[in-house]
């Protein structure tokens, strides 16, 4: 039997680094006795020219036999017009919760090679090693929101961050086992000191932490977990937050290993997998070849292990991308120097002759 994946290139350099992604995903799958059928769609600005609407039915007929999603990324300023659903973000946001994948796994860690990439100090640099688990289905992204005028004409607009204790504690449940997975130990950050929601969070937090006793629990406010981060990236091991502190602090977090280009992620919850590099569209170099497809290609290296089951194919993957920056090939927004500046394929097809 065929595992069915969709790949949703989107917009900008989405194309291209999902081109790199699906040219990897190929060449581990020979000779592994698992098949795989792949199919294309729209999503994101794309859509809204060809559909007018970000996610259309094409595209949403066709994850009902998905077994994965593997997206590249969506947005541009051709669309940061119109109102917030028919934006190409709204598109990713709506296939996010059709999917329910409210657990987005982000690993963060430094390559030895890559450390000059790093604005942190080698010392510090080379001892990152840690996994965001961001809240992905709920908060801010996904509360009553609602823009309007009052009687005086005065403009308004309002965004609620709403969390029920169910989707904290399945979430957190998610963060916890991966703690046990790791160094057990578990950082959950919020603003406890100002926000309800923060407050009812710390609560599931003290809650299901007592069915993980061996697992280390620690809570950080949202405004000195960002310092944290670049000061004692090495005291992290499994970070868990809500949806929005979690889309900022992954950013910041990304940089430490050289670039944003490099990180992957699986959003896991109710089966099917999504499966996307971190960083956006990046419009500024859209169309010139130049993009890193590392991120991208880590991400099928996370669909090769969590949706697909080939653990060594996966091990493979992400010992090729070592390998590639260990004989030098740097993308441009990791070179340094005199370093050897490769395009988008020729860092893939450097990945590929060291898989
Ligand atoms: P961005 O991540 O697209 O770019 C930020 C910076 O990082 C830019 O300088 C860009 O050139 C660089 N960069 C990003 N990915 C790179 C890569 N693979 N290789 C080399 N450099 C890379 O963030 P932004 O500029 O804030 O957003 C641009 C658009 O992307 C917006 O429309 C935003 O909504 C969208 N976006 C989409 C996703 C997604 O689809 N998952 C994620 C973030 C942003
Ligand atoms: C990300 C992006 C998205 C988010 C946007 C494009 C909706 O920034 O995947 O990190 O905020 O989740
Ligand atoms: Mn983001």
């Amino acid at each position: 039997m065929a595992y069915h994946i969709v790949v949703l290139p989107g917009d900008g350099i989405g194309p291209d680094v999902t081109r790199a992604a699906v040219q990897v995903l190929e060449h581990a799958l020979k000779g592994q006795s698992v098949e795989i059928v792949m199919s294309e769609h729209l999503i994101g600005g794309k859509a809204l020219d060809t559909y007018g609407v970000p996610l259309p039915d094409v595209t949403l007929e066709a994850l009902h036999k998905a077994d994965a999603v593997l997206l590249g990324a969506v947005g541009g300023p051709k669309w940061d017009v119109g109102p917030g659903h028919l934006r190409p973000e709204a598109g990713l946001l709506a296939l996010r919760k059709t999917l329910g994948v409210y657990a987005n796994m982000r690993p963060v860690k430094a390559f030895s090679e890559l450390l000059d990439a790093s604005p942190l100090r080698r010392e510090i640099a080379q001892r990152v090693d840690l996994l965001i688990v961001r809240e992905l289905t709920g908060g801010a992204y996904f509360g009553k929101r609602e823009r309007g005028s009052d009687a005086h004409g005065m403009q308004f607009a309002y965004d609620t961050m709403f969390y029920s204790e169910n989707e904290i504690r399945r979430v957190l449940i998610t963060a916890f086992d991966a703690a046990r997975l790791r160094r057990k130990k578990l950082t959950s950050v919020d603003k406890a000191n100002v926000l309800d929601s923060s407050r009812l969070w710390r609560e599931i937090v003290q809650d299901v932490s007592s069915h993980y006793p061996d697992v280390e629990v620690e809570h950080q406010l949202v405004d000195s977990c960002a310092m944290n981060l670049v000061t004692h990236p090495q005291s992290f091991d499994v970070l868990v937050t809500e949806n929005l502190f979690g889309d900022i602090l992954s950013d910041e977090a990304a940089v430490l290993t050289g670039s944003i280009g490099m990180l992957p992620s699986a959003s896991l919850g109710q089966g099917i997998g999504l499966y996307e590099p971190i960083h956006g569209s990046a419009p500024d170099i859209a169309g010139k070849g130049i993009a890193n497809p590392l991120g991208a290609i880590l991400s099928v290296a996370l669909l090769l292990r969590y949706s697909l089951h080939v653990d060594d194919a996966a091990t493979r993957v992400e010992q090729a991308v070592a390998k590639a920056i260990a004989h030098g090939a740097r993308t441009k927004d990791l070179a340094r120097g005199q370093d050897d500046v490769v395009t988008t394929d020729q860092m893939t097809e450097r990945v590929l002759a060291h898989y």
